[in-house]
């Protein structure tokens, strides 16, 4: 008698079989998978006919003395004609039995569905103890046939020995959900025969730039939680793919993790709502249920709001389309005077007729346009962004707290935990006070020091924000007061000298970014300290750019020396409207009574749920020491670039998180020149300023790409530099100029 050929899973039965005496296998007149196997098991394959409650009860029966039954069914006989025999028998009797259901789901196609083969994994995991195994083809399902055995749990097993479309990472592992793909857009969560759609969709998804990570959920009962949880953290959209009910199967279950974790995730569900499919053959049942790859793919694109047609990351053949943007701008241009509430947005910054004017949505470091243009961000909302748009930690934070109230009528403990906080990471906050933006705690600062010294005059450097006191130092200073104007003397960064000759005895403080965009000299900044100490004035730091970014605890960790008085915002909520002054206690006392300063908002709970979910990622996550190497090798690779072309007119200066791309007016006008670069970077897909905001977001892949583009536009820009002509290369009205003194330029001379 010649040897049978025995196809991969009877193989594996057999040999389960041969290692095992106590294996049993048993079918209820559904041999089609297992035709080859009775002459090669004699008495160890038991065929009880149409009887499958009876079956059940037999396998129980003799798993009970010490067999380990493997039951084969039509997946419906097995979920409902004997549900009360596997749930009590082998459930919660909790008897070594797996049970194999024939044709589940979709593999039931041409034979037409039944409500038990497309439910069969919601009742399955509904019995106690019963684990549920979904293969994704044949070789998913013989390597973890013997894990599954060894296991002395029942586990239902929904058959799918389909040849392998793909490699496994984690064979014989069915307890761990494989990542099939990594994505980090959208992520997939799919098993069975569905696996082969979803990662057809993902090649698709990948044309129009969207990255799908694809999950093989082999086993969604005992779920690998760990690894959905990341994808829904990480992932901007969880997609569940199941030929199935849209209830009690994977989209169910992936729904209640979320809920026990109190996690919010966008989820798109594929699945069977409520009606059961037309019987045709699998690839007809798949393209009229719409679970194509193509079908899955056009489902992901429309519920990420993908624009068809919008410029994408890569060199886009033209400049984005900014129909809707522009649109935006006719209604706001009479509407709201300069349009934007904050300079760096506006549209005097962005090249007229090429940028984008309007952002609606952001994730990681990359937004999307009110056009659907998508764009690698270095700008990063100016600043805040420490850790990238929609940070799943930050933003779960955030919506807790919405969940219990914005802002109330009695303080709340969030002001007291965040100020511990803050007061655990920035040196010298003895005392901690908060309000909204960054030019509200530079004032409160300077009115402090007023306060505590008597006198009235402030010596800054480097821009502070919009209130009088600082604003009569720069060229749009009307309404500010001309005695107001005669109280604030400016100094230039770096020269202790000036620091000196600014200070008088009615100097009540000196304030300034203790790093914008040069290095601080040795001994300058304890210089400036050791200044104020001598001559009675108190020193402020803002550290509105520097606080969370160069140093958790800011400049005043990085250098070693503290001020009496420190300013934060910008890093400290990833993006909430947070500010926040420290500083020594028995300043800070003056606020108790004698210095008035209180808003309705300062207390405000939302923004400081996002503090508090900050801080603790920047440590967590290394933020700091990330932002430093990635935004050191940027600039390093700029500065290298440039002299490799020969180009002495641009350069890359900063400190690594934070560096800024400028050009000298040797080369033309610098303002032309940044709007060149801006248009080119703008038509291949990231949103410049002129500046690296990095974010702990932005990748190694989003930086090489950018030095990408500038490999590509800086020998181009060379060439009109060359002729002489950058401006009838602009395809816009250029950039114009900003108020914003960069270094220490002293802009206004101290009055005698
Ligand atoms: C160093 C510095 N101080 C103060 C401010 C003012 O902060 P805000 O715009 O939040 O009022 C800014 C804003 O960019 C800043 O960069």
């Amino acid at each position: 008698m010649s040897t049978p050929t025995l196809n991969a899973y009877e193989q594996a039965l057999k040999d389960l079989a041969t290692s095992d005496e106590n294996v049993v296998v048993m079918t209820a007149e559904n041999r089609a998978a297992l035709r080859t196997l009775p002459p090669l098991l004699g008495h160890r394959f038991i065929d009880v006919g149409i009887a499958e409650q009876t079956m059940i009860g037999m396998a129980a029966g003799l798993a009970l003395r010490g067999r380990k039954p493997i039951v084969h069914a039509l997946a419906c006989f097995l979920t409902m004609r004997a549900y009360e025999f596997i749930r009590t028998d082998v459930g919660i009797g909790n008897l070594p039995v797996k049970l194999v259901g024939g044709v589940p789901g979709f593999l039931s196609d041409g034979n037409g569905p039944t409500h038990q083969a497309i439910e069969d994994v919601a009742i399955m995991r509904g019995i106690p103890g019963m684990k549920v195994f979904c293969p994704a083809d044949a070789d998913d399902l013989g390597a973890a046939l013997p894990a599954l055995m060894r296991d002395p749990a029942p586990c239902y097993i929904r058959y799918n020995a389909n040849p392998s479309i793909v490699k496994h990472p984690l064979l014989g592992q069915p307890e761990k959900i494989e990542v099939l793909a990594e994505g980090s857009d959208v992520a997939i969560l799919t098993h069975g025969i569905l696996i082969a759609e979803a990662l057809a969709a993902r090649e698709l998804l990948l044309a129009q730039g969207i990255s799908a990570r694809v999950l093989n959920v082999r086993m969604p009962k005992p779920l690998d939680e760990a690894t959905v949880l990341a994808a829904a953290r990480e992932c901007e959209l969880i997609v569940t793919v199941e030929d199935h009910f849209l209830i009690g199967g994977l989209f169910s279950i992936v729904s209640e993790l979320l809920a026990t974790h109190a996690m919010r995730a966008r989820i798109l569900p594929i699945a069977l709502a409520e009606k059961w499919f037309t019987p045709a053959m699998l690839p007809d049942v798949l393209r009229s249920e719409g679970f194509t790859g193509e079908q899955i793919a056009q489902k992901i694109s429309a519920k990420l709001g993908r624009v068809s047609g919008a410029n994408r990351v890569a060199l886009n053949a033209a400049d984005p389309t900014i129909t809707r943007s522009d649109a935006l701008w006719a209604r706001a241009k009479d509407l709201i005077p300069h349009g934007s509430q904050t300079l760096a947005k506006g549209p005097g910054q962005h090249v007229g007729g090429v940028a984008p004017k309007y952002l609606a949505r952001g994730k990681g470091s990359h937004v999307w346009d009110v056009d659907g243009n998508e764009f690698i961000d270095m700008t990063m909302a100016v600043g805040p962004l420490v850790l990238g748009y929609a940070d799943p930690e930050v933003d779960d934070a955030i919506r807790r707290q919405l969940d219990a109230g914005i802002t109330f009528s009695l303080m709340h403990p969030l002001e007291v935990e965040v100020a511990e906080l803050v007061r655990g990471a920035v040196p010298g906050a003895e005392s901690v006070r908060y309000s909204k933006t960054g030019c509200d705690v530079t004032t409160a600062a300077v009115r402090l020091a007023r306060a505590f010294t008597g006198r009235d005059r402030v010596a800054c450097c480097g821009y502070h924000g919009w209130h009088d006191w600082y604003v009569s130092t720069i060229d749009r200073n009307k309404g500010v007061p001309e005695a107001t104007k005669e109280l604030t003397s400016t100094f230039a960064y770096n020269d202790l000298d000036s620091v000196a000759a600014a200070i008088d005895d009615q100097t009540a403080c000196v304030i300034l970014e203790p790093q914008v965009f040069e290095t601080p000299k040795d001994g300058f900044l304890a210089g400036v300290k050791k200044l104020c100490a001598e001559r009675g004035a108190l020193l402020i730091f803002d550290e509105m750019w520097t606080g969370f970014r160069l140093a958790v605890g800011g400049a005043q960790e990085k250098f070693g020396v503290t001020a009496d008085l420190a300013t934060f915002s910008k890093a400290i909520a990833n993006g909430m409207p947070l500010s926040a002054l420290t500083g020594r206690a028995d300043v800070m006392k003056l606020l108790d009574k004698d210095v008035f300063f209180f808003t309705t908002f300062g207390g405000e709970a939302l923004s400081l749920a996002a503090a508090a979910a900050t801080i603790p990622a920047l440590r967590a996550r290394k933020v700091p020491e990330v932002l430093a190497a990635r935004g050191a090798k940027l600039r390093d690779a700029y500065n290298a670039l440039a002299k490799e072309l020969g180009l002495d007119w641009t350069r890359c200066a900063g400190y690594d998180a934070r560096t800024m791309v400028s050009f000298d007016a040797k080369a033309g006008n610098p303002l032309e020149l940044k709007s060149f670069m801006q248009q080119e970077l703008i038509r291949r897909g990231v949103l410049w300023g002129g500046f690296h905001n990095l974010s702990w977001a932005h990748s190694d892949t989003d930086l090489d790409y950018l030095l990408g583009c500038y490999k590509q536009i800086l020998p181009e820009l060379a060439r009109h530099v060359a002729k002489g002509d950058v401006k009838s290369a602009l395809r816009g009205t250029p950039l114009e100029a900003s108020i914003r003194p960069i270094g220490g330029a002293s802009t206004k001379p101290r009055k005698a």
